[in-house]
């Protein structure tokens, strides 16, 4: 099983980030497309992709794309792929996905029709009426947009943004994966130093050092596709090995973080201390209206708050407003600010150098960049 296609949905804006982690492992991309990119790969790649990969959501196989303008032709895909490869006679095949501009359009009947398949392939090939489905869990995950049928199985069970670190989250956390990604976009080096003003639970802080220090995302947590009968003995634990060796822990890289809630320091402590990346950040309750920008080469990246209620929309402008009152342009400090505020600009009194369009979740945000 050395030629699968795998894939990994990744955040709308962070396809480019997530092909050049692939890429700069030597692994050959086949495509990249909105939310999602592609590459070829055997076993131990899905075990690698898992371990090591900072902005995918997941590491799916796809199984077969075609066509479907019918049940009939969904059933007759669906039929054709060999499960009996993947699942054993007493394994769990849950089915879930979405279709979106096709002529099978309801959810629940596509989901009825790909488990019969599955049912009936199955059936055929270890002679059993009945599936107990009591053992490891094999997720079906499908698509049906612009009737083209994408069949995937996860590996990866809970989502890749779910590092173990972060069992303490504050009320508006960033994802670790999206925060992953504007730490590629933001170029934090081994020797960065980083401030975050607005740090909450520290996603921004930790994940960077974690970058910097070349410690893997995944090497700490465990993915639904071990429990399978598909990866020989040790294979996984080979990979871990390989990921802790690869930990440098003299890169000079420092950070600081800040926030007004001392609650929010406590957890991002909690977090950091996890992480195993705590030495490497100072925390400190500071109200953004005292920052001082840093005197050397240093990244400030932040996500700072943003309410939905009137109120809360009129607080965050006026924080606005003080950032762009502190964040001083000064030589060799660049900012990297991810705000839903159309009008961030404005309040903030500068027009950032770059944009970047991001969505956090289903929020359209731009990242605003100043780095000149
Ligand atoms: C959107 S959250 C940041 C989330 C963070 N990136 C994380 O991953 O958890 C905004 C943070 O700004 C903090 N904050 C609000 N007003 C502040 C102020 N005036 N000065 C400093 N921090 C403030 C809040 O306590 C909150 O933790």
């Amino acid at each position: 099983m050395d030629e699968l296609v795998l894939s990994c949905p990744c955040h709308f804006g962070l396809e480019s980030v997530l092909a050049g982690e692939i890429k700069r492992a030597g692994k050959p991309i086949l495509l990249v497309s909105d939310g999602r990119v592609s590459f070829t790969g055997g076993l131990r790649d899905i075990a690698w992709a898992n371990i090591h990969l900072r902005t995918a959501e997941r590491v799916q196989i796809i199984l077969k794309e075609g066509k479907v303008y019918s049940f009939e032709d969904l059933f007759q895909l669906v039929s054709s792929i060999p499960f009996e490869d993947f699942i054993g006679k007493s394994d769990a095949f849950p089915v879930k996905g979405y279709a979106l501009k096709s002529q099978l359009h309801s959810v629940p009947d596509c989901q009825a029709i790909i488990k019969k398949a599955i049912v009936s392939r199955l059936q055929d090939h270890y002679h059993l009426n009945w599936f107990e489905e009591t053992g490891p869990v094999h997720q079906i995950q499908f698509s049906i947009l612009k009737d083209k049928a994408t069949i995937m199985l996860d590996t990866t069970g809970a989502g890749l943004h779910k590092r173990g670190y972060r069992k303490n989250a504050n009320e508006a956390p960033i994802k670790e994966t999206l925060a992953a990604g504007i730490i590629d976009i933001a170029k934090v080096k081994p020797y960065t130093v980083l401030y975050d003003p607005f740090c909450g639970s520290g996603t921004f802080l930790i994940e960077a050092a974690a970058k910097a220090l070349h410690i893997a995302p995944g090497f700490n947590r465990r993915f639904a596709c071990e429990q399978w009968g598909l990866f020989s003995d040790g294979l996984f634990a080979e990979e871990r090995k390989n990921a802790i060796a690869q930990i440098k822990r003299d890169a000079p890289f420092k950070a600081y973080g800040f926030d007004i809630s001392e609650e929010c320091l406590e957890l991002s402590r909690d977090n950091a201390k996890k992480a195993g990346v705590l030495p490497r950040i100072r925390f400190q309750q500071q109200d953004i209206k005292d920052f001082t920008a840093p005197e050397g080469p240093a990244t400030v990246i932040c996500n700072p708050p943003y309410g939905e209620r009137m109120l809360e929309i009129k607080e965050a402008e006026r924080l606005y407003r003080e950032m762009g009152r502190v964040f001083e342009r000064t030589q060799g400090v660049n900012y990297y600010i991810i705000s839903p505020h159309e009008e961030f600009e404005r309040l903030f009194g500068r027009q950032a150098d770059k944009r970047r369009k991001l969505y956090n979740g289903m929020i359209k945000c731009q990242l605003y960049m100043y780095f000149k």
